[in-house]
């Protein structure tokens, strides 16, 4: 990795809990690896007026707070290049000041026009700032490029998401927006994609000739801490599956690309999303599963349940639980089953894709617990970051008793460089002008098409259950039903935590 041209980089919601947890640590990170612009700055943007020393000592607690790197002895040095202004974002009159302002910053830190706006601010905002920036010139890039962050959601549903597309389409490119997503930025997505494509063994199994079925599990064991009040305006389906359980699924299932040109990536994420089977309503009942944590007591601690989170209304109907059996219809994948589930206080924290291949034709052994079981090849996003291979050995002594063994990776022992953090890599991304790593917009798009039927049965159809899982369980026993196959199950069945022994946290 090298520096980047210069810029200025622009963070709208400076106050904000994301800018403190995750960029501002995040650019510090890259300040101490030398991966920052020769010139460059970071301008806070929120409405309450701060004085830059005021705004540098929130930062500098937050970098030790939330610390993405161990050496602390550049710290100073980095926060002389971060800069602060209160401006009323949602008024366009403040924009012709702040453009000056922006001038004034570039000509001090002499760093010319290359600019990325940041917004870090709550969604309402995504279709106002974008606009008044366009309104002073601040979209054009005459002077240098200008790229414009934006977090997710990226709208509530396909009506809000093309109303947005309309909006930011009016004034900037494509190629301007970067929607982060920042479970691509996560070094163990990125490796799904060298798995598949530097190896020629998995690429010739990889199909319905060979795979049964493809689970991916992004299981969290916290509760919703204190985001009640977000997450009642969205639920485990927006939250988690619209976007980074999609693009996962999208990565595991694409075709290969002709190139690592971002263009080529994501031309063929977006056949993927393209290729998705609407689940019709009629089927949301067996295929789309939903539950909410009740109250439970976890090792003598009384756990509360979701509707009694803070923020949270006591009647709340909103989803901490989603299961989804879906297909993607085309020639790889043609029958398929493709099976996602998320949800907040399940026993333990991890996100993996399983790839369960197709038993042998013909069964020889019927003795021991790996007797015809099928092969799985476990890429474990995160934590303890590795892939896992599954398989029947001989074992030993008389007889063909089959016994089921691991053929384990573990990232870590691969290296002992740190695995940066995702908001690291996709910041510098940023910079750098590569989008690979980011949604574009129709992909957006086609996500909210195929979730909108569930969405809407769950927000209309009063026959679908929400079901209620206690705290710490793996979430509402029906979802079990959604695998297809006697005997088939989630690799972490309900009742039974783990086969692996490496992810009971209870
Ligand atoms: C965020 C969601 O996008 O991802 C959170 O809003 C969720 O609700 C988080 O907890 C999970 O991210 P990670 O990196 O901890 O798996």
């Amino acid at each position: 990795m090298k520096k980047n041209d210069n810029c200025l980089y622009v963070i709208f919601g400076a106050s904000g809990d994301l800018n403190k947890r995750k960029l501002v640590p995040s650019l510090y990170a890259l300040f101490v690896q030398g991966l920052l612009p020769e010139k460059f700055a970071v301008l806070g943007v929120s409405r309450t007026p701060f004085t830059d020393e005021a705004h540098r000592a929130a930062m500098k607690a937050d970098i030790h707070k939330y610390k993405e790197v161990e050496d602390a002895s550049q710290i100073d040095a980095f926060l002389q290049k971060i800069y602060y202004v209160a401006v009323q974002v949602n008024d366009e009159a403040a924009y012709p000041a702040f453009k000056q302002q922006l001038e004034d910053l570039r000509t001090k830190e002499e760093i010319g026009g290359n600019t990325v706006f940041y917004l870090s601010t709550p969604p309402t905002s995504y279709g106002i700032i974008p606009k008044h920036l366009a309104s002073v010139g601040l979209n054009k890039q005459k002077d240098g490029w200008k790229r414009l962050i934006i977090e997710k959601p990226f709208g509530y549903d396909l009506k809000s998401a093309l109303k947005l597309k309309k909006i930011l389409l009016k004034d900037w490119n494509e190629d301007q927006l970067y929607r982060i997503d920042h479970y691509l930025g996560k070094e163990t997505v990125q490796n799904l994609l060298v798995t598949r494509f530097s190896n020629g063994i998995f690429e010739p199994l990889w199909n319905r000739n060979y795979i049964h079925r493809v689970e991916i599990t992004a299981a969290e064991s916290l509760g919703v801490e204190q985001r009640g009040g977000y997450y009642e305006t969205a639920g485990a389906l927006r939250d988690m599956v619209q976007n980074h359980l999609l693009q996962v699924a999208a990565i595991a299932a694409m075709e290969p690309p002709s190139s690592l040109e971002p263009i080529a990536i994501r031309n063929e994420v977006l056949k993927v999303f393209q290729s998705l089977r609407p689940i019709q309503q009629d089927d949301v009942h067996t295929q789309a599963i939903r539950g909410q944590y009740v109250t439970s007591t976890i090792k003598g601690e009384k756990i509360p349940g979701y509707r009694e989170e803070e923020g949270v209304s006591p009647n709340s109907g909103t989803e901490t639980y989603a299961a989804l059996k879906f297909y993607i219809d085309n020639w790889r994948w043609g029958g398929v089953p493709f099976y996602i589930r998320t949800g907040k206080r399940l026993p333990t924290r991890v996100t993996e894709v399983v790839v369960h291949f197709k038993p042998t034709p013909h069964f020889l052994f019927s003795t021991g617990e790996g007797a015809n079981a099928c092969n799985q090849l476990v890429i474990r996003i995160q934590p303890d970051e590795g892939i896992l291979m599954k398989f029947g050995m001989k074992t030993p002594g008389a007889g063909f008793d089959v016994q089921r063994v691991n053929m384990d990776f573990h990232y870590a022992d691969l290296t002992n460089q740190r695995i940066p953090s995702a908001y690291e890599r996709l910041l510098y991304d940023t910079m750098k002008g590569d989008a690979t790593l980011f949604a574009r917009t129709e992909e957006v798009i086609e996500a909210w098409k195929f979730l909108s039927p569930v969405l809407d049965a769950w927000t209309n159809d009063k026959s679908v259950p929400l079901h209620g899982y206690p705290a710490g369980s793996w979430g509402p026993e029906t979802a079990d039903e959604l695998i297809d196959g006697e005997g088939m199950t989630w690799r972490y069945p309900c009742k039974n935590l783990s086969d692996d022994g490496i992810y009971c946290e209870l």
